[in-house]
């Protein structure tokens, strides 16, 4: 379990002190894997907040090439977004102040250096942040740290037989994203986790670089997702099964009160939508925790072991929170992007990763919106590949798929979204409280292998 760290109160300012480095990480028995972390040997602690306080971000970099901290999900201006612009040289402490404008829910903190982003959250560089409502408890859902509220960051790895991790060593490991056989939950491999309440709230980030997962129990017990990247859903959703690419997250609320254990599992999706990875037959559990099978790779998340004198947990409301209405007559413009990879890798930026044919430039402001405005974005697959596109300053609400409306569970705050091969999906983002025309936001594939070839563009919000 992630430490959880508040910060230090200085005045009216909550400080975190977030120093890069990297250490060695014992992800197996006599085994020592170098490895990268913020304030510790892999991944960093739980960043607590609290929605409407003043925060400092002090990052230290310790190591020995540039580095960003970016808060992903977080609506702050652009300068301290943490991005490409915001480079950390080697031995440099970067400050980022702003005011956390979040509705309660799971965000995250991650590496975003110009064309290194894969290879440094791979290594650890990420970490989550729990933003809490003013009164300074998130809600009515159970909400104990470590106790019956628990964020799980989910990464596949792939290890050599030295223990070192193996980052992209082939052209198939750029054009498919970097994908492990070995699932690492908040860093540990095969976990368990002792339950002591009835209900019990799970925090599931895919914090993979670029694996996409559904996520269901092994009895294919029902669950509820309170959830999605930017806050609650206006009601419970009941499912079994949940979908969530690179950057997407959702919250959900596990009902353990027949003492069974319960085994959370993830199974892989090809990075052609629909498509289960794998296809081989065999039923081994392998070094790792993932079994291949003719469904695909199946890797185990978490094992929950339910005590014996279980704690009541309060109901789970009916109603969450109320959204405003999904209103596009308010959009003034619309902005269409297509996702697309070509042939002929390694020009770069030619014939590579784009969006609207173009790869990411640093020196190139891709758009233009303006302050107080909402606008459509209509974003296009045309590959063959899935991409979850991603927006940075904004929760976003999701208009419709293909001309259809989304599920229930995809109508609430979302940052990242997925698009199937071939599928098109319209956006409907509020630009506000900050204008910048200098230093832009991103938006890009969250497979970071992609975004780091150019799948990503910038936008400036102007007064
Ligand atoms: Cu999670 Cu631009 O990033
Ligand atoms: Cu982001
Ligand atoms: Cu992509």
């Amino acid at each position: 379990m992630p430490v959880l760290y508040a910060g230090q109160k200085n005045g009216a300012i909550t400080e975190y002190d977030l120093t890069l480095q990297s250490g060695r990480t014992a992800f197996f028995d006599n085994q020592f894997t170098p490895t990268i972390g913020i304030n510790q040997s892999y991944l960093g602690p739980t960043l607590d907040m609290v929605n409407g306080a003043d925060v400092r971000m002090s990052v230290t970099n310790t190591l020995e090439e540039d580095a960003t901290l970016h808060w992903h999900g977080f609506h702050v201006p652009a300068r301290y977004d943490g991005t490409p612009h915001q480079r950390i040289a080697p031995g440099e402490t970067w400050t980022a102040q702003f005011q956390v404008r979040q509705k309660p829910s799971l965000f995250w903190y991650h590496s975003h250096a110009h064309r290194r982003a894969g290879p440094q959250v791979y290594h650890g560089l990420a970490g989550p942040i729990i933003v809490r409502d003013d009164e300074g408890r998130t809600d009515s859902l159970p909400h104990e740290y470590g106790i019956d509220d628990v964020p799980l960051i989910v990464q596949d790895r792939a290890f050599g037989s030295d223990g070192r991790l193996i980052y992209a060593r082939s052209m198939h490991d750029i054009m498919m994203g970097m994908r492990g056989d070995t699932l690492l939950v908040n860093g540990v491999i095969d976990p368990a986790f002792e339950c002591q309440t009835e209900l019990l709230r799970l925090r599931l980030l895919n914090g993979s670089n670029a694996r996409i997962y559904d996520f269901e129990f092994e009895t294919q017990q029902s669950f509820l997702m309170t959830g999605s990247d930017g806050g609650h859903l206006e009601a419970p959703v009941r499912m079994s099964r949940i979908r969530l690419s690179p950057g997407e997250r959702a919250e959900i609320v596990v009902d353990a009160s027949h003492g069974v254990p319960l085994q959370l599992l993830a199974r892989s999706l090809s990075g052609e939508m629909g498509m289960m990875d794998g296809g081989m037959m065999g039923g081994r559990w392998g070094r790792g925790n993932s079994r291949r099978s003719s469904e695909g790779s199946v890797f185990k998340v978490l094992l929950i072991v339910p005590n014996e004198q279980l704690r009541p947990s309060t109901a789970t409301p009916a109603k969450l929170t109320t959204l405003p209405a999904i209103d596009p007559s308010k959009a003034v413009k619309t902005r269409r992007f297509v996702l697309e990879m070509g042939m002929g890798m390694g020009m770069r930026g030619r014939g590579g990763f784009t969006i609207n044919g173009k790869s990411m430039d640093m020196a190139r402001i891709d758009e233009r919106v303006k302050l107080d405005t909402t606008e459509i974005w209509e974003v296009e697959n045309a590959s063959m590949m899935a991409h979850p596109f991603h927006v940075h300053d904004v929760q976003f609400r999701i208009l419709d798929r293909n001309g259809r409306p989304p599920p229930e569970h995809e109508m609430g705050l979302k940052d990242t979204v997925l698009l199937s091969s071939r599928e098109r999906v319209r956006l409907l983002l509020s630009f506000k409280d900050y204008a910048d025309s200098d230093t832009p936001y991103m938006y890009h594939c969250h497979i970071l292998e992609h975004e780091d070839a150019g799948m990503m563009g910038q936008f400036v919000i102007e007064a």
